[in-house]
């Protein structure tokens, strides 16, 4: 593995129960890049970023993240390491105020793998990414809207300062102008050097952000190119993609 590959899936298949839905899933994310997990509506992109984080209670494969086998880590240790992981239900407290979900998510600053220190999140330097959430630091996290509580809960996991963000569909179910907010923070974490796994129905958004692209149906990868590739892809586009 070379050394700026930071997540390396081999050969995962995992299961809910008896039911087996990713199969043979290969898939890796490499330092600076941000990647899109595409496919359509129960294609396996959430259960693929699930069984990343080792919360399927069922998986086999390899999995590698940066250079350490996590094959049979439990998610907190995966989480320690510096794999960041932003749910497709984005649960946010409700009774505590925004500065307080901040607090919930830190941990310690971390080096990378040459030694030097990654720059550590801090409430000022998030408030600058989400100019909203600096407006409103002592409000309840129930009285905050969807928009909001959507950039919290990446907020939140910032806070832990991650090599790689695992982050669940960041634009489903938000405002056309949270999209938009949504795709330029990313850009703008990927200039700030953070390394992410989105996962994507949405074209547009994906074209955006993108680098490369994974696409999925039936658990399975069926496609991987460039974002400017799947793009001018129309056949594979109809066939796995929702346009
Ligand atoms: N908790 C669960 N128990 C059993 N089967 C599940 C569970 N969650 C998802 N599935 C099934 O696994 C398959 C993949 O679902 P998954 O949620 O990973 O898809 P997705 O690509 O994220 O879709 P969506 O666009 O709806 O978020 C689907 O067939 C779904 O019905
Ligand atoms: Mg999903």
């Amino acid at each position: 593995m070379t050394s700026d590959v930071l997540l390396k899936a081999h050969g995962l298949n995992a299961w809910y129960g008896a039911a087996q839905i990713l199969f043979d899933v290969n898939l890796q994310v490499g330092a600076g890049e941000v990647v899109a997990l595409m496919g359509r509506n129960g294609a396996g992109k959430s259960t693929t970023l699930k069984t990343l984080m080792g919360l399927l209670a069922r998986r086999t494969g390899t999995l590698h993240f940066l250079g350490t086998d996590i094959s049979a880590r439990a998610p907190f240790e995966v989480a320690r390491m510096g794999l960041g992981y932003v749910p497709e239900d984005r649960r946010i407290f409700a009774d505590l105020t925004v500065l307080e979900n901040l607090e919930v998510g830190r941990q310690p600053p971390r080096r990378r793998a040459d030694g030097t220190t990654v720059p550590a999140w801090t409430h000022e330097r998030l408030f600058r990414l989400f100019p909203n959430l600096g407006e409103m630091p002592g409000r309840a996290g129930a009285r905050i809207s969807g928009g909001e509580q959507q950039m919290l809960t990446v907020a939140r996991t910032l806070m832990g300062n991650p090599h790689l963000v695992l982050l669940d569909e960041p634009s489903e179910g938000v405002a056309p102008l949270i999209v938009e907010q949504m795709a330029q923070t990313i850009l703008e974490l990927k200039a700030q050097g953070v390394s992410i796994l989105l996962s994507e129905q949405n074209l547009h958004f994906a074209q955006l952000v993108s680098d490369r692209a994974y696409v999925l149906e039936k658990g399975q990868i069926r496609y991987q190119a460039s974002m400017a590739e799947l793009s001018a892809n129309e056949e594979v586009r109809r066939a796995y993609l929702s346009l």
